[in-house]
């Protein structure tokens, strides 16, 4: 047995280095580096003498076995999935603590259960009479689904096993398992990369489905190494602000479906609940009439999702005014300002600046530039958007407005709200009769609307 050799790895990338050192030169990470004991198997000598198995190759055009998804009965959480789970694959929950990974999963795993489907829930981190408790709360003790409370892979290995592999296990989380064989604390890099790699391997080889929950760091990575993102089929966020009810299941990653699909829940006394129209619920208060608030008629994933923006412009005297942001990106409101300053001559520079995306919802689509622009010059000129109206398009550096994707979804969203106008892009085809629309080519278009004297 080779002696097992001393290195160095960063806790947040992966990296590996042979002495410790304070900053991660791969990902620029500050004390994030410890030690960490790897079990070499010496160099690979006399691979070339021994042979192995040849694989078997198919060409591309052979018939195509594949099983069918499995739908867990929350549509929500389906369609983030890009149609219900795959059988043999691993998918990894991350999000911040409380925000309620645990409940969807004991949810998901309990409507899975009910279909007659053999699930297993171990946590890592709750009591058995814990979950039990919170499952009686949420309605589901009557579920047929099977409960555990270990933190060694071993021991969890075995019990997969024996119950004649189950169709899906949730690990809650993977930062609580430790691999005996490996001589380190659980939550380090190595020890989250064996019980990841295992149980991964255990899914591929008896085609069931593995959830690994994750931990988020504070700066939004899923603590333990990147290389966990790597090694599963599927990574889904489960985001949403903590003063608010409403949260969002993001697909990051997926091998099996598109990325940026998601799904949308509020959590409520009895649990996460799905919401079907988050475009209501993003707008149950808004209020027309008051200068500074556009609607944007934006697109999250396949989905249209109306939000308001709110923006408050106020004259500053301080040489540095404040900008503050919450649900959209700093740079890219600094680059709405330049341009408004550079082509219309606003003077927003001398003025401090606070925008929020209502309801908690974070957005990073470029068409909600203009969405941004008509609300930052409402509140500038106090002189609100006319009723029924939303507002899309992409702001170039220029003053150029560009179109966006998905036009007619946009509009087809927003006449369903009974919304009347938009302001939009100038498109190739314009679609939809019902709705109002003003096109827009350059910001200055957009500006007469609030100051007609431009
Ligand atoms: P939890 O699933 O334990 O979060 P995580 O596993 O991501 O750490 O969710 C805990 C939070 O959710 C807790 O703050 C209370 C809240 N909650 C409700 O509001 N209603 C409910 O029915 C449940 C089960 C939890
Ligand atoms: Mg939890």
């Amino acid at each position: 047995m080779a002696k097992p050799q001393q290195t160095f790895a960063c806790g947040s990338c992966g990296a590996v280095y042979s002495r410790w050192q304070g900053k991660c030169d791969d990902c620029g990470g500050w004390n994030t580096v410890s030690q960490h004991t790897a079990a070499v198997s010496g160099a690979p000598k006399g691979l070339s003498q021994k042979k192995g198995t040849a694989v078997s190759l198919v060409s591309l055009n052979e018939p195509i076995v594949e099983a069918p998804r499995t739908l867990s009965g929350i549509s929500e959480l389906d369609r983030a999935l890009g149609g219900g789970f795959v059988p043999g694959s691993a998918v990894l929950v991350g999000g911040d603590p409380g925000i309620g990974k645990s409940t969807l999963l004991l949810q998901a795993m309990a409507a899975l259960a009910l279909k007659g489907e053999d699930c297993i829930y171990i946590s890592g981190e709750e009591a058995t009479a814990q979950i039990q408790m919170r499952a009686n709360r949420l309605g589901l003790q009557g579920a047929p689904l099977k409960l555990g409370c270990e933190t060694s892979l071993r021991n969890i290995l075995t019990t997969l096993g024996e119950s004649n592999a189950p169709k899906a296990v949730v690990i809650d989380s993977i930062q609580t398992l430790y691999a005996d064989h490996v001589e380190s604390a659980p939550g380090t890099v190595s020890q989250v990369r064996v019980c990841a790699h295992e149980l991964i391997s255990f899914a591929k080889r008896r085609g069931i489905v593995v959830i690994l929950v994750g931990h988020v760091t504070k700066d939004g990575q899923i603590a333990g190494p990147r290389v966990l993102e790597h090694m599963v089929d599927t990574v889904l966020y489960f985001e949403g602000d903590r003063g608010h009810q409403f949260r969002i299941l993001r697909a990051v990653k997926n091998r099996f479906g598109g990325t940026d699909e998601i799904g949308v829940f509020e959590m409520t006394g009895l649990g996460l609940q799905e919401v079907t129209n988050p475009s209501e619920l993003f707008l149950a208060d808004h209020n027309v009439r008051e200068p500074g608030s556009c609607v944007f008629a934006g697109i999250e994933g396949s989905r249209p999702v109306l939000v308001e923006i709110q923006a408050l412009v106020a004259r500053s005297s301080a040489a540095n005014p404040r900008r503050a942001v919450v649900g959209w990106d700093t740079g890219r409101l600094a680059m709405v300002l330049a341009v408004l300053d550079a082509r219309a001559g606003l003077g927003l520079s001398g003025c401090d600046v606070y925008l929020n995306v209502a309801g908690g919802l974070k957005i990073s689509e470029p068409a909600a530039d203009m969405a941004v622009a008509a609300a930052l010059m409402s509140s500038l000129s106090q002189s609100a958007l006319p009723e029924e109206t939303v507002v899309f398009g992409e702001i170039s550096l220029s003053g150029d407005i560009r179109s966006v994707s998905q036009t007619d979804g946009r509009l087809k969203e927003a006449a369903k709200l009974g919304f009347s106008r938009a302001i939009m892009p100038k498109g190739k085809k314009q679609s939809r009769k019902e709705m109002q629309q003003q096109t827009v080519t350059r910001i200055g278009d957009l500006v007469t609307n609030f100051f007609p004297d431009n």
